[in-house]
């Protein structure tokens, strides 16, 4: 295929040169001429494991050209990558100045080529750049149309400096995010034979998976090095704890607790992070982002509790009591703190949880609720008809299989549902959906 890659820093070099090495022919384009020379010499722009090798090899192929003519590199490919720089603006922001400047250049461009071109977009670029900001820029540039003149898509980059060819070579999959099939099928010609999945997305979802992706990994170094803070004082070996955490594969590196749903609760993780952050604290130890677990929570419960009242009904059923599915546990379950606070904005409430009837609470759970919400229990109900009845919203709280059934059948058009959590296909509801997660 013949290809374009505009921006040659780090992404944009070992791409060329892995896409020139599988045969296709690739045209770089930069604006910066002391990156084209190297290249036109065999030389590598960037400092990568085996680049030195690979380019060279390739631009003594003869599958290589580089240019600072973007119309030249557009007119003689079928699809191009763009790779430039998308640092922080001082305040923090994207600043996305030499990309929009590109996309104009490129719109400019397009509108002399009749073929139809795609662009894909693989700088890392905040969620609805493409769709909001570049393609209405190339758009107005061209004078042309999207989805008909041209395609645009994103697809996140993975590699990582210093091992990028390997990188390259095995991703952990190859995303597209696109609107149409044609761009989708270009990236499958070039990529589809990696040894890993495609997923196809919208191109917002791709947007926002290259920097939920990048945000995971500062939050695990993060994790490790708060630990490793804390073991420290300890005079506990922080690479042995590490170790055997990462070693349990079923809930500690996983999918578990990735899940969006609702705040966390329940009779351990409150209580020990409240621990964990006090016996720092007695230490001397900062552990800021433990400590903001907390105040995240929070925030997520504040969010649910505003969603309630955004709905301007007052009459609301809570479904699910307990801190997950499938237990009878309240103790500082975040479904109970979200009854409370309705309660006190004076909604009236009913509530049902099939693992909870009061009359077979036991220790703990029994004591928890006449100690502590004991006006709780006289507003539970022991059948889901009817909580349903009594309220005009719903608020979802648990996953049980059983239990939404039934909720499905119960619903009624004037039933506003807020799902706290994953209630599966939401379209054939009765009643409207402002759940939280989507
Ligand atoms: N470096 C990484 O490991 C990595 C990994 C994944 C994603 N990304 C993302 O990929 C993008 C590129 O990162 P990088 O590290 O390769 O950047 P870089 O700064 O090394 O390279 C960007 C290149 O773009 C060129 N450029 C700027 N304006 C141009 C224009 N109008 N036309 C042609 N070229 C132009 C610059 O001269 C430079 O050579 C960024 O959005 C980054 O966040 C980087």
């Amino acid at each position: 295929m013949n290809i374009s890659i505009f921006g040659l820093g780090y992404v944009g070099a070992v791409s060329l040169a892995c896409l020139a090495r599988e045969g296709h022919n690739v045209i770089g384009v930069d604006v910066d001429p002391a990156k084209l020379e190297l290249i036109r010499g065999g030389r590598t722009p960037v400092v990568e494991e085996g680049m030195v090798e690979l380019m060279a090899k390739v631009v003594a192929s003869g599958r290589v050209v580089v240019t600072t003519d973007a119309g030249e590199a557009l007119r003689n490919s079928e699809v191009s990558f763009i790779c430039v720089g998308t640092p922080s603006a001082s305040n923090g922001s994207q600043d996305q100045g030499a990309v929009l400047r590109l996309a104009r250049e490129i719109g400019a461009e397009l509108k002399r080529i009749d073929r139809v071109h795609t662009l894909a977009f693989r700088s890392t670029l905040v969620p609805g750049t493409v769709e909001d900001v570049l393609r209405p820029a190339i758009e107005e540039a061209s004078g042309k149309k999207e989805g008909r003149d041209f395609h645009v898509c994103f697809q996140p980059e993975f590699l990582r400096e210093g091992s990028s060819i390997r990188d390259y070579d095995n991703p952990p999959y190859t995303i597209v995010g696109a609107n149409a099939e044609a761009p989708v099928q270009v990236l499958r010609r070039l990529f589809g034979h990696l040894p890993c999945d495609l997923h196809v997305t919208s191109v917002r979802s791709a947007e926002m998976i290259k920097y939920c992706c990048n945000n995971f990994h500062a939050l695990k170094i993060t994790f490790a090095n708060e630990t490793a803070r804390l073991c420290e004082a300890l005079g506990v070996d922080p690479f042995q704890v590490m170790d055997l955490v990462s070693r349990d594969t079923q809930l500690n590196i996983s999918k578990a607790y990735l899940k969006p749903g609702f705040a966390f609760g329940g009779s351990c993780l409150p209580k020990d992070l409240r621990a964990t952050l006090h016996l720092a604290k007695s230490h001397d130890v900062e552990l800021p982002m433990h400590a903001g677990i907390i105040a995240s929570n929070r925030a997520h419960l504040d969010h649910a509790i505003a969603k309630v009242l955004g709905t301007g009904k007052r009459r609301v059923g809570l479904v699910g009591l307990a801190f997950k599915t499938g237990t009878d546990d309240l103790r500082e379950s975040p479904m109970v703190f979200l009854a409370e606070h309705l309660i006190g904005k004076g909604l009236t409430l009913a509530v049902y949880d099939p693992e909870v009837h009061l009359s077979s609470l036991l220790g703990a759970n029994r004591r928890f609720i006449e100690t502590h919400v004991p006006h709780l229990g006289a507003l539970i109900a022991s059948k889901l008809e009817d909580v349903a009845e009594r309220s005009d919203v719903l608020v979802v709280g648990l996953n049980d299989k059983g239990t939404l059934e039934q909720l499905r059948r119960l619903l009624r058009p004037h039933h506003v549902v807020v799902s706290l959590v994953d209630i599966g296909d939401t379209s054939g509801l009765a009643g409207t959906h402002a759940g939280l997660c989507w």
